[in-house]
């Protein structure tokens, strides 16, 4: 099993001795309860990098007060057997006192952080990209791994690297999904039995979306429309948002060249996202 190391200090000093062995770091940040999802980017952290560190912290910050900080799964033995399976080298699994003394100060992306699930959890992306800040400054990687899963936190950690100067190469890597086609989530455990088909709704109504695009709708509000109803078919489902915005700005487009097409909707009382991506193509 590889190690857990709970301090700064000890990860600083296990990739310092790994970069004088002259080898190239990736890091895959997480929240811990891993799953199939986080495993392929540990898999593909492996597969490019010698070393590779995964983090493994629920970050308080990014949680707003009606959030579920406090109920957040957490296994930090399975998630061990995970990453040593995967091929991480190893975990750094801080507690919340070792990552916050007091902070005074806070990394904020502007435009790109108010639409879509910035919206409907405005402290969330400050908490994101601040903690993400401070575990690269920590762990000081060549290459992150993130998945399209959260496909507005890759594109705003992106932005966030190229503002501030971060000497890291950003990956983005494909949704991993169950066979059914439910994204995978580490949230995906509080669904009970009917929940859980339910939760299909978003997937369904995405796919259908997707393909009236590639056969070639070109409105985005006909499309939009055709995801809500399918998802507003499903009784146990409450829309929080279903956007069509463009790749770059994030903001609402009536086009459906270069977007993101993405769902937030609520079963029971969990929030549960997806999506996908339309290149854009020069027409
Ligand atoms: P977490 O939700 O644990 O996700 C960690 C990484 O795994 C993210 O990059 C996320 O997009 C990716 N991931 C989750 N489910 C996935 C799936 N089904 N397919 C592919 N990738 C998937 O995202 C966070 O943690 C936090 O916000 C973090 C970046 C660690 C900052 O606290």
């Amino acid at each position: 099993m590889i190690p857990v190391v709970k301090t700064i200090d000890e990860i600083r000093n296990a990739v310092k001795t790994a970069k004088k062995q002259g080898k190239i770091i990736g890091f895959v940040p997480t929240m811990g309860f891993l799953h199939e999802g986080h495993k392929s980017l540990i898999v593909r952290a492996a597969s490019e990098n010698d070393y590779v560190v995964v983090s493994d912290f629920v970050n308080p910050t990014q949680f707003g007060p009606n959030e579920d900080f406090e109920s957040y799964p957490r296994d930090i033995e399975k998630d061990r057997a995970l990453c040593t399976e995967a091929g991480a080298d190893i975990i750094f699994n801080p507690e919340p006192d070792e990552m916050y003394c007091d902070p005074l100060t806070t990394v904020s992306v502007d435009k790109i952080t108010k639409t879509l699930c910035g919206a409907s959890r405005p402290i969330h992306f400050d908490g994101v990209a601040t903690v993400v800040s401070k575990l690269f400054n920590i762990v000081a990687p060549d290459r992150a791994y993130f998945g399209q899963k959260d496909a507005q936190q890759l594109i705003v950690i992106k932005k966030m690297v190229k503002d501030l100067n971060f000497d890291i190469e950003i990956v983005g890597c494909p949704i991993i999904r169950e066979e059914d086609g439910l994204a995978k989530s580490s949230r995906n455990t509080y669904l009970n039995e009917a929940e859980r088909k339910a939760a299909l709704c978003l997937s369904r109504a995405l796919n259908k979306g997707r393909s009236m695009i590639e056969m070639g709708e070109k409105s985005a509000k006909t499309v939009k429309k055709a995801i809500t109803d399918e998802i507003n078919r499903e009784p146990l489902s409450r829309i929080d948002y279903v956007e069509i915005s463009d790749l770059e700005t994030l903001q609402p487009t009536d086009s459906t060249n270069g977007v993101l097409v993405a769902v937030a909707v609520y079963i029971g009382k969990t929030r549960f996202i997806d999506n996908f991506i339309i290149e854009r193509v020069d027409e």
